[in-house]
């Protein structure tokens, strides 16, 4: 299966597909300028609206590469995009990364919209290993982490910047689904 143009997948409240310019006041609305949201993230929050515009293009673009899926979650209904989940291909390697906003948090809503996207992943043929980190003082994604059924396998010291907290690169706690 390819993540083509029209490719989605859903559940029961979600639906996750291709970024639209259209998204983006949604987006900046729900999330992308909430410093909150952005604190354990490697960004910084968008000023205005046209900051997230261009994110969505930028996310757009490298769509049809096929290395880099970056979804929007959308929220059947309230009819929003509420976040995004980013899957990058790395050889047999997959990475990913999500954001939700503030007001969804709690729901198991991060944890429903990954699992779909997590299995495809690691059934697709050539592909060995998903992985994610999260910062050691956001412990709430290590458990969307272990909901997907992912492995801790150890923390990563000053392995990332989230300017949101330090301009020191911050120890991550890194987590693993492997066949
Ligand atoms: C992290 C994030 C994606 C979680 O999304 P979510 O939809 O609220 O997650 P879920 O509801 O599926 O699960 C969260 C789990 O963390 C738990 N949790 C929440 N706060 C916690 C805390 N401070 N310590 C430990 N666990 C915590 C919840 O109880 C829940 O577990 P449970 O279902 O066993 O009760 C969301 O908070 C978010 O977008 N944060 C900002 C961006 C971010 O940090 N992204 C991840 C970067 S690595």
């Amino acid at each position: 299966m390819r993540w083509r143009e029209n490719m989605k997948t859903e559940t029961a409240r979600l639906l996750m597909r291709k970024p639209e310019i259209s998204d983006a006041q949604d987006m900046y609305k729900n999330y992308t300028q909430d410093s909150e949201v952005t604190k354990y993230l490697i960004w910084n929050p968008h000023k205005e609206l046209s900051d997230t515009e261009k994110w969505v293009e930028h996310c757009m673009d490298i769509w049809d590469v096929d290395k880099t899926l970056p979804f929007v979650i959308y929220h059947k209904e309230v009819q929003e995009v509420i976040g995004m989940i980013d899957f990058r291909i790395n050889g047999f390697i997959v990475d990913f990364g999500y954001v939700l906003a503030r007001r969804f948090w709690g729901q198991g809503i991060m944890s429903e919209a990954a699992a779909p996207l997590v299995r495809h992943f690691i059934e697709r043929d050539g592909i060995y290993r998903i992985q994610a980190v999260h910062d050691l003082d956001n412990p709430a994604s290590g458990r969307v982490m272990e909901k997907l059924g992912m492995q801790f396998e150890g923390i990563l010291r000053k392995f990332s910047l989230h300017p949101g907290v330090s301009d020191i690169p911050r120890d991550c706690k890194m987590y693993s689904l492997v066949k």
